[in-house]
C-alpha cells in the first residue's frame, strides 16, 4: 500500500498524514494495515493498536493498563533538564504514579548515573513499566504501593516527579470518548476537585524539589496546596500549546 493510499484510508483522522507515516514505518502487511485502520476507525489511539509510542528520546510499550504518554508530559522532562543541567549527577529520583514509566525512564536515559524508583497502585501498569526499562536499556526499581500510604523505608530523594491523576471526578464523564475508553480510569480520576493527589504529595514528598504535571487552570490551587505545606514555589513551565503544565516547588528537608 502506498503512503497516499494509506492517507486516504485514514481521512477520518485529523492527523491522517502523521498516522500514515507511523503505520508505514511499522512495515506491516496490507491485511495487518487494514486491521489497524478498522480499529482506528472506532477511535482507538494508534499507539494502543500498535502497542507502543515514542516519548522524549525513548519508545514505550503501552496497553489498556497504562495512560498513553502525552507529548505535553515532555514538559516535565524539559523542566528537570533545565534545573539540573549537569547530566553526570547521581540523582536519586522518585516517580509517583509512574504508569508506563515514561517520565522516570526518560530521565534515567538523560542522567546515566541516576537511580530511580517508580511507584504505582496498578500491578498491571508496573509490568509494562518494567518492560519499558528493558526496551530502553535502563535500570529502575518499581514499587507496588498506594502513594497515600508510601512505605516509610524509601529514604529521601534528590527529585520527586509526578503526573498524578488530576481530572475532577465529575468531568470524567465529559472526557473525549477515546480517553474514557482507552486510558485507565485509575490514571485519570483526581477526586472531587481533581486535586486529591497534590494534597497527598505536598504532605509526603521526601525530597527538596518536586516537579509536578498539572491540568489546565490548576496552577493557583496547586500552588496554594503546596505553600500551605511550607513548599516554596520555584518555577512553572508551559507545554507545547502554551498552557502552564509543570509546577516546581522546593523545600528545606
Ligand atoms: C496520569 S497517570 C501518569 C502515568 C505516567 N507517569 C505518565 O506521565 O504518562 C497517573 C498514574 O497514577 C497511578 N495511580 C493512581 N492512583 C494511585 C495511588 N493512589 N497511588 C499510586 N499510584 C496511583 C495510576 O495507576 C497511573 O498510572
Amino acid at each position: 500500500m502506498t503512503f497516499e493510499e494509506l492517507k486516504k484510508l485514514l481521512s477520518f483522522s485529523e492527523s491522517a498524514s502523521t498516522e500514515a507515516k507511523w503505520i508505514m514505518s511499522e512495515n506491516l502487511s496490507d491485511s495487518e494495515t487494514y486491521k489497524v485502520i478498522e480499529r482506528r476507525k472506532f477511535g482507538e489511539p494508534l499507539s494502543k493498536i500498535l502497542g507502543h509510542r515514542g516519548f522524549w528520546q525513548g519508545d514505550f510499550i503501552v496497553d489498556k493498563n497504562v495512560l498513553d504518554p502525552r507529548p505535553d508530559s515532555e514538559t516535565l522532562i524539559q523542566s528537570v533538564l533545565e534545573k539540573f543541567p549537569d547530566k553526570n549527577q547521581s540523582l536519586r529520583i522518585l516517580d509517583l504514579g509512574t504508569g508506563s514509566g515514561c517520565l522516570l525512564i526518560s530521565l534515567l536515559m538523560e542522567y546515566p548515573k541516576a537511580t530511580g524508583i517508580g511507584v504505582d497502585i496498578s500491578e498491571k501498569a508496573l509490568k509494562i513499566a518494567k518492560k519499558n526499562t528493558l526496551k530502553n536499556d535502563v535500570k529502575a526499581e518499581f514499587i507496588l504501593a498506594d502513594m497515600t500510604k508510601l512505605p516509610q523505608n524509601l529514604g529521601t530523594f534528590d527529585i520527586i516527579i509526578s503526573n498524578p491523576p488530576y481530572i475532577p471526578t465529575k468531568d470524567i464523564e465529559g472526557l473525549d470518548e477515546n480517553v474514557k475508553k482507552f486510558d485507565p480510569l485509575l490514571a485519570l480520576d483526581g477526586g472531587e476537585d481533581g486535586l486529591d493527589f497534590y494534597r497527598i504529595i505536598a504532605k509526603i514528598a521526601p525530597a527538596p524539589i518536586v516537579f509536578l504535571e498539572i491540568g489546565q487552570d490548576q496552577e493557583k490551587d496547586v500552588q496554594a496546596i503546596f505553600e500551605k505545606q511550607n513548599w516554596e514555589f520555584l518555577d512553572s513551565k508551559k507545554d507545547y500549546a502554551g498552557i502552564t503544565r509543570v509546577l516546581i516547588f522546593k523545600k528545606d528537608l
